[in-house]
């Protein structure tokens, strides 16, 4: 049994062959995918699969890279969206000061609003983290949620049990079937289990055997069995406990 705790299968990568991909994932024994919206149209995109296909799910948010168009509107239309059915949390949202797309201070502004919803609304959230760990460890501090999971985490060990302290998951993507993965290494080997989370974040992130290809939700065995040698546990074991995390925080049914 294993689920993919944060996919993108609105994306138009899948546009021209999802209910194959989708159908392949369901071969490979994911019983759960969770789509993730990351701005207006994507979000009302991730909202009709979720419709569409019974063991899928929809997050609706606007990503950082996104921020710079949250105007007030958008944010009210989003905040719409978040009430629908299947929609299991408000994600991904965060701050991204690697890429830096949307400037940093909107990035913070939209971050905060956004965590402000959430809470008002009650939904575990998904955190995007890239450079900016602190900023972001502190406003999820101050917003009061303790609830949701930090996606493709980034950060080291030491950061991860500050992650855990809080409340949140971790969530383990394909980069740590990867080589030179030290850093997402040590914190696998420290997070116990019952706080880990597994993730394709497809079409990106695809794990070894097919690194270089497009991600899809079959591939997250890939990442279950990469855990599970670190680990030192059956693969079984860790695709369960990490399902029945993603289950307990999304309130999805056994
Ligand atoms: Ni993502």
């Amino acid at each position: 049994m294993l689920i993919d705790s944060h996919a993108h299968l609105e994306m138009s990568e899948f546009d021209h062959d999802r209910r194959d991909v989708i159908g392949r994932a369901l071969s490979a024994g994911v019983e759960y995918i969770i789509t993730v919206g990351t701005n207006l149209e994507l979000s009302q995109k991730a909202i009709s699969l979720a419709a569409e296909y019974d063991n899928i799910f929809a997050t609706v948010g606007i990503h950082p890279h996104d921020a710079a168009a949250a105007d007030d509107e958008i944010l009210r239309q989003i905040k719409e969206l978040a009430r629908q059915p299947k929609v299991v949390a408000y994600g991904e949202i965060g701050l991204d000061f690697f890429r830096n797309i949307s400037p940093p201070q909107k990035q913070v502004e939209v971050f905060s609003r956004q965590m402000e919803i959430a809470r008002e609304l009650n939904l575990p959230i998904i955190i995007h983290d890239r450079d900016a760990h602190e900023q972001v460890l502190r406003m999820v501090e101050e917003s009061g949620i303790r609830r949701g999971v930090f996606h493709c985490f980034s950060g080291d060990a030491k950061m991860a049990k500050k992650c855990v302290d809080l409340g949140f998951y971790i969530s383990i993507p394909g980069t740590v079937t990867f080589d030179k993965a030290k850093k997402i290494t040590d914190v696998v080997e420290n997070v116990p289990l019952e706080y880990i989370l597994l993730e394709t974040d497809c079409p990106y992130l695809t794990p070894v055997p097919y690194r270089g290809k497009r991600n899809e939700p079959s591939f997250i065995v890939h990442t279950s069995k990469k855990v599970a040698q670190i680990k030192s546990l059956p693969w079984q074991d860790v695709a369960r406990a990490a399902a029945d995390n993603t289950k307990k925080l999304f309130g999805l049914k056994n």
